[in-house]
């Protein structure tokens, strides 16, 4: 570089320049901080294009689903807001085996419904690690690699973002959070993983549960520390740092295990957070008061747009889990009561949203699905006739 001659500096230098340039696009798959999980097992939820009206009156803009639901991905189409879709654990194992069919899902769940609808993201599994299904295990880095070659095929790289979901099973041990270190037994599928995020600048993507942690343990665990209430606190002695809640607690153990790996720049990211509102006898912490507190406390912790005391620059996301109580989850009482709302829209606690069902936009919305079966607006035209106007460009106050 030294060596060469000033002018063929310059122009090697010129032609560099848009290389560099779009080296330097970092895709983002989650834009805000405070996103919402839209899980959809339930036979009583309201459909997309509603909950295309409740999230903009929310004001939530990043969403993610479980699958690539059609129904869903037209009615997110115009909408503006930010969806990651979700390979489900279903295909892994095939879209492992075959490029072609990863070609093939991206170019139907994804590229056909861009640019209208904004797909950010493609969670590829769903904490596959640490399950019990081992074959899936060692599907997961494959399924994930030939999901990335698609993108570079289709050249979607610098629009939607590769992750992956964990859950807390990845982990042997994360008390204190500075002690946290992977399973050995999942290193083995956990590094190729992380290797491969790490040149691609993908996020680790980890769920993480406070209700669950204090749950498996009422006696050792302080609830206020779990609800982000005033409480005394956990000090880490071998970083010296002090946790005030536990939600910060779990992301600075996911740093540590990475740290440990030898991820020193991987940022965490949260993909589902949230707490159940009821749930069996014995899960006695899952109360309406409980997960209000969880709930509104979260929020407003992600909205100052902070970091953890051990990554204080990197500011923390999280998808709420999740947006509707689902009725046809399977598992304990509390799977059925996570949401914010509840079937018919309305809110399930007062966290500062007003839901769907007393709203006059809903109602004036099912009179117009009656009366129409498509989702448009009777209006009089330029022309002075009657015509129908697609709700879209009605409600989109941008
Ligand atoms: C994943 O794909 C590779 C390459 O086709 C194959 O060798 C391997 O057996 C597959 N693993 C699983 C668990 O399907």
């Amino acid at each position: 570089m030294a060596r060469s001659s000033g002018a063929a500096g310059f122009w090697c230098l010129l032609f560099l320049l848009p290389l560099l340039g779009n080296g330097l696009v970092m895709v983002e798959g989650f834009t805000g901080t405070y996103g919402i999980n839209y899980g959809r097992i339930a036979d009583n939820i309201p459909g997309p294009e509603e909950v295309v009206l409740l999230l903009k009156k929310s004001k939530i803009k990043n969403v993610k689903i479980y699958d690539a639901d059609h129904s869903v991905l037209k009615g997110f189409a115009g909408s503006g807001l930010e969806l990651v879709v979700g390979l489900s654990n279903d295909y892994v194992k095939e879209i492992n085996t075959s490029s072609d069919r990863a070609l093939q899902w991206v170019k139907d769940n994804v590229q056909s419904w861009l640019p209208d609808t904004h797909i950010t993201g493609i969670a590829v599994g769903n904490e596959v690690l640490g399950g019990a299904d081992h074959e899936l295990e060692e599907a997961l880095f494959g399924a994930i690699k030939n999901v990335y070659k698609a993108l570079v095929q289709l050249q979607l790289t610098d629009i939607v973002q590769i992750s992956s979901p964990h859950s807390q099973a990845v982990f042997a041990n994360s008390y204190p959070p500075s002690s946290c270190v992977f399973k050995d037994s999942i290193l083995q599928y956990m590094k190729p993983i992380l290797d491969f995020f790490s040149k691609i600048e993908s996020p680790f993507s980890i769920n993480v549960y406070p209700f669950l942690a204090y749950q498996s343990d009422p006696e050792h665990i302080d609830i206020n520390y779990a609800l982000f209430q005033p409480n005394p606190g956990v000090h880490d002695p071998k970083t010296n740092l002090n946790y005030d809640n536990m939600f910060d607690a779990e992301i600075d153990a996911a740093y540590a295990a990475l740290e440990a790996a030898g991820y020193i720049g991987m940022e965490v990211e949260v993909t589902e957070t949230g707490w159940a509102s009821s749930g069996d006898e014995d899960e006695t912490a899952a109360t309406s008061q409980n997960a209000r507190t969880y709930n509104y406390n979260l929020r407003k912790r992600l909205f100052k747009r902070k970091g953890t005391p051990r990554r204080p620059k990197t500011v923390i996301k999280a998808y709420i889990f999740a947006l509707f109580n689902e009725d046809s989850k399977p598992g304990p009482g509390s799977e059925r009561h996570y949401g914010l709302f509840k079937a018919d829209g309305s809110i399930s606690y007062d966290i500062g949203f007003s839901g769907l069902s007393t709203s006059h936009a809903s109602s004036l919305l099912r009179s117009l699905k009656r009366s129409n079966s498509k989702i448009c607006r009777r209006e009089f035209g330029k022309d002075g006739k009657l015509g129908f106007v697609p709700l879209w460009d009605w409600y989109t106050e941008e």
